[in-house]
């Protein structure tokens, strides 16, 4: 008796699972076969009333019974999950066809550029890259550069004063004093960074780049910067490039020279980037004036040095062919995307 009804429960659920629409009908099935007023759970107790005999055979077609009935299930449900999936993936598909949105790639600065080949080259020739503060104080950016209070020279460099003493740095040579005093000759130091002053024009912005040199041994002399100057200016813009010094004045230095460089653009031919000079003024320099020395406590009569400054502006603006130099600081991503 009890075996027919195993075989029929058997059949009537196998096929009901089949029938299952979802995994919701699924589960009543689970409920209705194995759940405490479930069909086998009540047969199995029944087993009670078999006779000792029959026990095992009945035994195991009940374990038979269950085994199947929870096997089916299980694929039952494994085929509702991969079916889910399935129809997650095809919700989801991509459309390989598509045209990729393409990404930004950053890019470093033009002035970073200049700064950073300017540093590069100055390095393999010894120099250490060095920096100093923006906001400086009036002795490190005039006085130890022998430019006292309210000498008529202060007014080539119009300076944003924070307060009586303190003021945004006019010129790197504020980092001249600030390296003699800490170090001991010889020593070769470039200094890039912003400076800062009240102009402001095509070619002139209120913040500005320069970089700095300086180097201080024994027997330094004109030769030795002509040489330096030659070298960073073929390296920079070409090993046809060439220089020409003309006497100047600045109180850190003497004797003083500015320097002209042939012009990358035209080389020497003339042309609009030189204004037909075939030349273009690119920087200050000299011989240290002893009294700087001295006032960084560097023995003068032992010690000389040379000391060269530059705009790094005009630099960028020629390399990459820019005539108004506000271009720098607007941030405009559609002038710095062309400077890639
Ligand atoms: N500091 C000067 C300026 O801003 C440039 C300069 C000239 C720097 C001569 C020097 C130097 O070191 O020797 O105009």
């Amino acid at each position: 008796m009890i075996k027919e009804e195993l075989i029929q429960l058997n059949e009537k659920f196998e096929n009901e699972i089949k029938g299952a629409q979802d995994a919701k009908q699924l589960n009543e099935i689970k409920v209705k076969i194995f759940g405490k007023m479930g069909a086998l759970t009540i047969l199995s107790k029944s087993m009670r009333d078999v006779s000792a005999e029959e026990r095992p055979t009945i035994g195991a077609l009940i374990n038979h019974v269950r085994n199947n009935l929870e096997e089916k299930i299980s694929q039952k449900e494994d085929a509702f999950k991969q079916e889910e999936l399935m129809k997650k993936l095809d919700n989801e598909k991509v459309d390989i066809t598509e045209p990729s949105k393409g990404f930004e790639v950053g890019a470093l600065h033009p002035i970073s550029r200049v700064i950073d080949k300017l540093t590069d080259i100055c390095v393999e020739m010894g120099f250490s890259v060095v920096e100093g503060p923006e906001v400086e104080t009036d002795y490190y950016n005039f006085e130890a550069m022998n430019i006292p209070k309210n000498h008529p020279s202060r007014d080539m460099q119009d300076t944003f004063f924070i307060t009586e003493n303190t003021l945004l740095r006019s010129q790197t040579s504020a980092v001249q004093a600030r390296e003699m005093e800490k170090r001991k000759p010889p020593f070769k130091i470039v200094c890039p960074g912003k400076t800062y002053r009240n102009e402001s024009d095509s070619t002139h912005s209120p913040i500005f780049h320069q970089l700095e040199g300086l180097v201080v041994d024994e027997k330094i002399s004109m030769a030795d910067l002509k040489a330096m100057l030659t070298t960073l200016m073929k390296r920079l813009y070409g090993d046809d490039t060439t220089i020409r010094f003309r006497p100047s004045f600045f109180p850190f230095t003497e004797p003083s020279i500015e320097v002209d460089v042939s012009c990358p653009n035209c080389h020497g031919k003339g042309c609009s980037t030189c204004k037909g000079t075939g030349m273009l003024e690119l920087l200050g320099a000299g011989i240290v004036n002893p009294k700087v020395l001295e006032m960084s406590g560097i023995d003068s009569k032992k010690y000389s040095g040379f000391a060269f400054g530059f705009g790094l502006d005009r630099v960028a603006m020629i390399l990459n062919g820019i005539t108004n130099i506000r271009n720098f600081y607007k941030n405009d991503v559609r002038f710095l995307k062309q400077m890639r």
